[in-house]
């Protein structure tokens, strides 16, 4: 599905209304660094670029959360289990607020895509039974441990409770089996030395490979490969690794070499080896420093996202970060020739994606700053929420009874009414319509169910 949102977008605002009118479908690569449940207010630092910028990372359950619950456990009874795992109040809020924006995430996600989370060890354990049950357990590809900082002693005197956190946690779950990865490959310091012993005649590094010249016997007669070249041949009927073209290719490059003793030598050279790639323990990124500083609170550095989008996409696919703070994702996405949209409720935040972006040296300029809620467009022709043919087909799944308040009534005496309030990002569609009594349709407003649910459960 092609997306409705213009490449290069940042919005201001909430990001659960603003996903809710993104196109099903439409975006290749999550990435998303929310709030941690850290228990913390986080301010910049007066006099840095991104001065003015805060946001709060506390939680306390409330009435709209527990009717936010009540929604979860009539569609999604797994997601609703993990969130009742939950051991504290505060912790649950924080799932319920989680739940409902990866829910979003998952109907925005390409088939292909991928999403990466960025938590830390507060929530990273509920986190993950969270994506399981929303994702889907098959779809868990790979838990990343991100050391983000070299030390953790900060000189207190005072006695340490317990040993220091210096990593984040990074949950990367695929959309389907069809999700590919490329991940970096890296050739360490040791591989260098350890497997590329030798050095030929030009000072190039090789290790010699000539034990895969011919095929072992044990692989028993392979006709095909039994041929003499430049005067060998196999004394097995195993016959050659490689095809005549082949070995005449790599003769020609110089891979395969006739020595002076007259032995044939297979060499593996450094220059076309590109190491192992990265297992999940990601060492080697160093915290941001120097220049990358906007002295944004809980900035992440830019190798971290050029490492992901490098792995999870492709040129032209589209990046989506739907909490994207000071732009170090779209910044990232931006250099690699991706697409983006980002999100964040701060207006500090999106000042500082336009500088950001703007400043660095010949990125894409013209970027689409908006407050505005998208409208989807990925839902073909549909009626008008308060068409009859609506209201005749909820009257009959609904058997008569109010959505709200669950009494029986006429149908002239119920009226249609979105589940999700269209000023938060709700659809005409049929899935997000119900019906209420004029009383409960009074009293929700133009606000979400879970908000008339709570209203309910307190009178
Ligand atoms: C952990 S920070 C992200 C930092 C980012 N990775 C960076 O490198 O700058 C979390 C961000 O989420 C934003 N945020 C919190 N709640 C939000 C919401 N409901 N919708 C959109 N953004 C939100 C905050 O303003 C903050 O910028």
């Amino acid at each position: 599905m092609t997306s409705n949102i213009k490449p290069k977008t940042i919005f201001t605002g909430d990001n659960l209304p603003i996903m809710r009118g993104m196109n099903s479908a439409s975006v290749d690569l999550i990435y998303l660094d929310p709030p941690f449940n850290s228990n913390a207010n986080y301010a910049a630092p007066i006099g840095s670029k991104s001065a003015g910028a805060e946001f709060k990372d506390t939680w306390t359950l409330d009435d709209v959360d527990n009717a936010w619950l009540d929604l979860i456990e009539t569609k999604y009874p797994a997601l609703n289990r993990v969130i009742h795992a939950a051991m504290t109040n505060s912790d649950k809020s924080y799932l319920i607020y989680m739940a409902a924006r990866l829910l979003e995430m998952k109907r925005i996600l390409k088939d292909t895509g991928s999403i990466y989370l960025h938590c830390d060890p507060t929530m990273s354990h509920l986190l993950k039974l969270v994506m399981d049950a929303v994702f889907g357990k098959r779809n868990f590809r790979s838990e990343i441990t991100w050391k983000r900082a070299t030390s953790t002693q900060k000189g207190s005197q005072h006695r340490s409770l317990r040993w220091g956190n210096n990593v984040d946690t990074l949950l990367f779950y695929a959309s389907s089996l069809s999700t590919s990865l490329s991940p970096e490959r890296e050739l360490t310091e040791s591989e260098v030395t350890e497997k590329f012993k030798r050095v030929d005649e030009n000072g190039r590094r090789y290790y010699d490979d000539s034990a895969h010249i011919w095929s072992s016997p044990g692989m028993g007669a392979r006709p095909n490969l039994c041929y003499e070249w430049r005067g060998f041949v196999n004394p097995h009927p195993s016959g050659w690794r490689l095809s005549r073209e082949r070995l005449e290719e790599e003769y020609q490059k110089g891979n395969i070499v006739i020595r002076p003793d007259g032995k044939l030598e297979r060499r593996k050279y450094l220059e076309d080896y590109k190491g192992t790639s990265y297992g999940n323990l990601w060492d080697n990124i160093l915290p941001t420093s120097g220049n990358e500083r906007t002295g944004y609170p809980t900035q992440k550095p830019l190798a971290l996202l050029e490492r992901i989008i490098k792995a999870s996409s492709n040129k032209g696919d589209i990046v989506f970060h739907p909490f994207c703070g000071c732009a170090t994702t779209l910044v990232a996405a931006d250099r690699l020739q991706r697409d983006w949209i980002g999100i964040d409720i701060s207006a500090k935040a999106a000042e500082l994606v336009v500088a950001r972006i703007r400043e660095d040296q010949g990125l894409f300029r013209d970027i689409i700053a908006r407050t505005n809620i998208p409208k989807r467009t990925d839902l073909g022709n549909i009626p008008r929420y308060n068409a009859s043919e609506n209201k005749t087909r909820l009257y009959g799944e609904q058997e008569g009874y109010c959505r709200g308040c669950g009494v029986h009534f006429e149908m002239r005496n119920l009226e249609v009414d979105h589940i999700i309030a269209e000023n938060v990002g709700g659809t005409d569609h049929i899935e997000n319509l119900q019906l209420l009594c004029g009383n409960c349709n009074r009293i929700k407003g133009d606000r979400g169910q879970e908000y008339l649910v709570s209203r309910l459960n307190k009178d």
